[in-house]
């Protein structure tokens, strides 16, 4: 693996410039990687703040405390997100100004093709971020029942040919061990025409992905702990990738801005829940068209930013 490789913080400015209230707060990002995000914070906070970060995969977190390490204002969490409550009061925070996730993968991560996360190059079908993890890709593909993979598939993946693909993954898988990207790719090539080969794929990969990494859960329940984690005046920011994220950051933040979540159809509020966010952006946050002529990755991200009330 190439350690030089670089990734290109997206939309870096918009969403430093969210998160930062107080230079001499305590900010927490939540997803580390190569540390872009993290190097402008450290770079605009005071030296009595402090910054947080939290990341799975060692290899990212060597590359990143290598760089950073001369800020003694940055501590680095080993731990997935979804423990961010409990690992933030074991060093005694029990209030933070703000929080912020990129979520997804890095560069580092797609173009490991030994970890096959990306299709266009050849490598294990494994995609875990923290490789202490016991699923895989290779296990969901060659023993999930073929009703959970077309589960997968169409939730994950939002792909219609979600039936026919898992159909064609178990039969293959019937002659020979799918292990490797290459071989996956060539069952899932077949469902679609060349035009749209590639995003058959990505929705495929994606899913898979999702599965193994149990993103969308660990996503949920780390939201609900850090709007519980701001200070008042703190700020929320994520930055997603795609839909099925981005309604995850959407619905929490719309539930945690109102008074009431009662179903509509009863006539007097029973649930007690109190708004704890406004939203800092009506309108979500998109790079703009140079920085996705800079870097074609930042194309698909939204950014949202909430403030605790
Ligand atoms: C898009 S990259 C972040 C890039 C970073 N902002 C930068 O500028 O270098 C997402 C990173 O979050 C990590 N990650 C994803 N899900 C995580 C989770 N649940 N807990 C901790 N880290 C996670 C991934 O391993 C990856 O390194």
């Amino acid at each position: 693996m190439d350690q030089k490789i670089e990734h290109i913080p997206v939309l870096l400015n918009e969403s430093i410039e969210n998160l930062i209230t107080d230079k001499s707060g305590v900010y927490v990002d939540a997803t580390l990687g190569l540390g872009g995000h993290s190097k402008k914070i450290l770079d605009e906070i005071n030296d009595d703040s402090k910054l947080i970060g939290f990341e799975v995969d060692p290899k990212a977190i060597l590359i990143s405390s290598s760089k950073l390490s001369k800020f003694k204002q940055f501590t680095i969490i080993k731990s997935n997100f979804d423990k961010i409550k409990v690992e933030l009061y074991g060093l005694e925070l029990n209030k933070v100004n703000g929080i912020l996730y990129d979520l997804g993968t890095s560069n580092l991560e797609l173009n490991d093709s030994e970890r096959g996360f990306g299709f266009s190059s050849k490598g294990n079908l494994d995609m875990r971020m923290d490789p202490n993890l016991k699923n895989t890709a290779e296990n969901i593909v060659n023993n999930y029942s073929l009703e959970k993979l077309k589960s997968i598939f169409f939730e994950y993946g939002e792909e219609r040919m979600s039936k026919q693909i898992a159909q064609a993954i178990v039969e293959e898988r019937e002659k020979y061990t799918i292990d490797t990207t290459e071989k996956l790719l060539k069952i899932v090539a077949k469902f679609s025409n060349y035009k749209y080969r590639n995003k058959t794929l990505a929705r495929i990969f994606q899913a898979i992905r999702i599965e193994v990494n149990n993103e969308l859960n660990v996503l949920q329940k780390s939201l609900t702990e850090a709007i519980n984690l701001l200070k008042t005046g703190g700020r929320l920011v994520v930055i997603s990738y795609h839909s099925l994220e981005d309604r995850i950051v959407k619905n929490t933040i719309q539930k945690a801005t109102k008074n009431c979540i009662c179903p509509p159809e009863i006539p007097i509020c029973v649930c007690d829940h109190k708004a704890s966010l406004k939203k800092i952006n009506n309108k979500i946050i998109t790079p703009t068209l140079s920085e996705i002529k800079k870097n074609p990755q930042s194309r698909s991200a939204k950014l949202r930013v909430a403030e605790k009330i």
